[in-house]
């Protein structure tokens, strides 16, 4: 943009003498609110509420000025913004790319909100969210969604379109909400084809996500909880990758309507978290990347080529005593959380799939690297801590861009003591390709607590809660390459509190 278009009043004022009015309002060429609202991280009183100034979204710098901006906030009662609660200004400044993070607190449980901001003499448009309900409130029903993996250069975003119309309380996106790459396919680009590297690049990498329409209609009507997986940052932290894995947490955290990012240049951020709904169920957020042992092992023999090296035969290592996905302040700290439970749905929400798959190939056996069956020992450790909680245990996942649903009381392997029943959703468009499906397509005969498997829809699972049944639809859409494309229910999973796995209206 034109520095000479740009006027900040606000600050001139400030360098002025004598001033009689200030004028608090910049003066922008265009709407800076390119890039949407969002809201997230809800709580019973309140909510994270967040958007970004950018004229020029994939410009250096997004085409602002490199001077904080003034930003004002409403937040009503009602959809029209008529009736407002608070008002207040912010500033957004240039070295948080000029996004606008407002932690409100205070509020009503359980209730619906509007929300918008403003700066220059532009309104952004009006955003809806909800508080949770009540700790203590005995709540007799919630609906939400869990979902992963949108590679923008593998199709639209438009599985959204039917999450908005399935109106959930809020969506848990359980990572992968950008990628570095295309992996070869090629549908549409990427702003560059190479991986991101700074945080200049991140942020248009970002900025190109955000642009998309469904994302942005979903983010201005329901509350989302976000996690980082490894396409949204590096996952293994070495000293050559550290300044790329800080630029990376830094945009996306920028981007998001989340709380608790401890500084811009943080090479930490403590997502993982305890979310409770009323008396009904506790779903403890879980982040399988940041803190975990290295993921490079047993990088030899078959398992060095197979599925892009996702697969690997499960050498020694993956066994030592302290190995771990969670590190160890996140294993104490979800320990304590189910054994103190007393909700009555006990739910752990991770990145990449808990229960184990054994593939087979070639006579030996392989697992999958990504996620817990790469950690058995810290497996064991919560599975242990799970038997000895209170409430009906349920496992959401995603990361494997396939539905999948799993009852570990079909797997003679498992020494699992209480039954485990898990739910994988599919990705919202990254593609499942075949050097990574058909190791699992053979070797589903000869893992009987995969009851059901679709390798072929993207889409998202679909949860309504109550007290004494969870329905997980699977809602596949129809095609990703199309901007407007219809969905429909792959199966559905009913579990009945206290019975061990589930009924389907379909199976593998
Ligand atoms: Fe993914």
């Amino acid at each position: 943009m034109n520095r000479r278009n740009f006027i900040l009043s606000s600050l001139l004022a400030a360098t002025l003498p004598i001033q009689a009015t200030p004028i608090h309002r910049p003066k922008f060429p265009k709407s800076p609110f390119t890039l949407g609202v969002a809201s997230g991280d809800p709580t019973p009183e309140g909510f994270v509420l967040w958007t970004r100034l950018a004229l020029e979204p994939l410009e250096k710098g997004g085409g602002m000025p490199p001077e904080p901006v003034p930003v004002t906030w409403e937040l009503a009662l009602d959809s029209g913004m008529k009736d407002v609660i608070r008002k207040n200004s912010t500033s957004a400044i240039p070295g948080l790319a000029h996004s606008v993070h407002v932690d409100i607190a205070g509020l009503k449980s359980d209730r619906e909100y509007w929300y918008r901001f403003r700066s220059g003499d532009y309104f952004s448009r009006t955003g809806k969210t909800k508080t949770l309900p009540a700790e203590t409130s005995d709540s007799k029903k919630i609906r939400f969604v869990t979902t992963s993996c949108q590679n923008y250069t593998h199709g639209y975003f438009v599985a959204y379109d039917h999450i908005i119309a399935d109106q959930p309380d809020f969506i848990m996106h359980l990572g992968d909400y950008i990628y570095d790459t295309s992996f070869g396919e090629d549908f549409r680009k990427h702003d560059r084809d190479e991986s991101p590297e700074s945080l200049e690049h991140f942020r248009q990498r970002h900025a190109l996500y955000k642009r998309e329409i469904h994302l942005q209609n979903a983010h201005a009507r329901i509350p989302f909880f976000s996690m980082i997986d490894n396409h949204d940052a590096v996952e293994d932290l070495t000293e050559g990758n550290m300044a790329k894995r800080a630029a990376a947490y830094q945009a996306w955290y920028e981007h998001m309507p989340v709380r608790g990012y401890p500084f811009a240049g943080a090479n930490q951020f403590d997502l993982h978290r305890n979310i409770k709904l009323g008396n009904l169920l506790q779903i403890n957020f879980l982040d399988t990347r940041q803190f975990r042992s290295k993921r490079d092992v047993c990088n030899t023999g078959i398992g060095s080529s197979l599925g892009f090296g996702n697969y690997r035969e499960r050498c020694q290592d993956l066994f030592e005593e302290n190995r771990t996905i969670l590190g160890k302040d996140q294993t104490d700290w979800l320990v304590n959380k189910l054994r103190s439970s007393q909700s009555i749905w006990n739910v752990l929400a991770s990145p990449g799939p808990f229960l184990p798959f054994r593939i087979r190939n070639k006579n030996k056996e392989l697992g999958y690297i990504g996620a817990w069956d790469a950690y058995p020992e810290n497996r064991k450790e919560i599975i242990r801590a799970i038997n000895q909680s209170e409430g009906h245990p349920l496992i959401l996942s995603g990361d494997m861009h396939s539905f999948w649903a799993l009852d570990s009381s079909f797997d003679k392997s498992l020494d699992v003591g209480t039954p485990l029943t898990e739910f994988v959703s599919s990705s919202i468009s990254a593609n499942w390709p075949e050097p990574l499906s058909k190791p699992v397509t053979v070797s589903l005969k000869s893992n009987n607590q995969v009851k059901f498997y679709n390798g072929e829809k993207r889409g998202y699972f679909l949860h309504e809660v109550h007290k004494d049944t969870w329905q997980a639809t699977a809602k596949a859409i129809v095609s990703t390459k199309k901007r407007n494309s219809e969905s429909f229910a792959l199966a559905k999973f009913i579990v009945s509190r206290g019975e061990s796995g589930f009924r389907t209206t379909k199976e593998i």
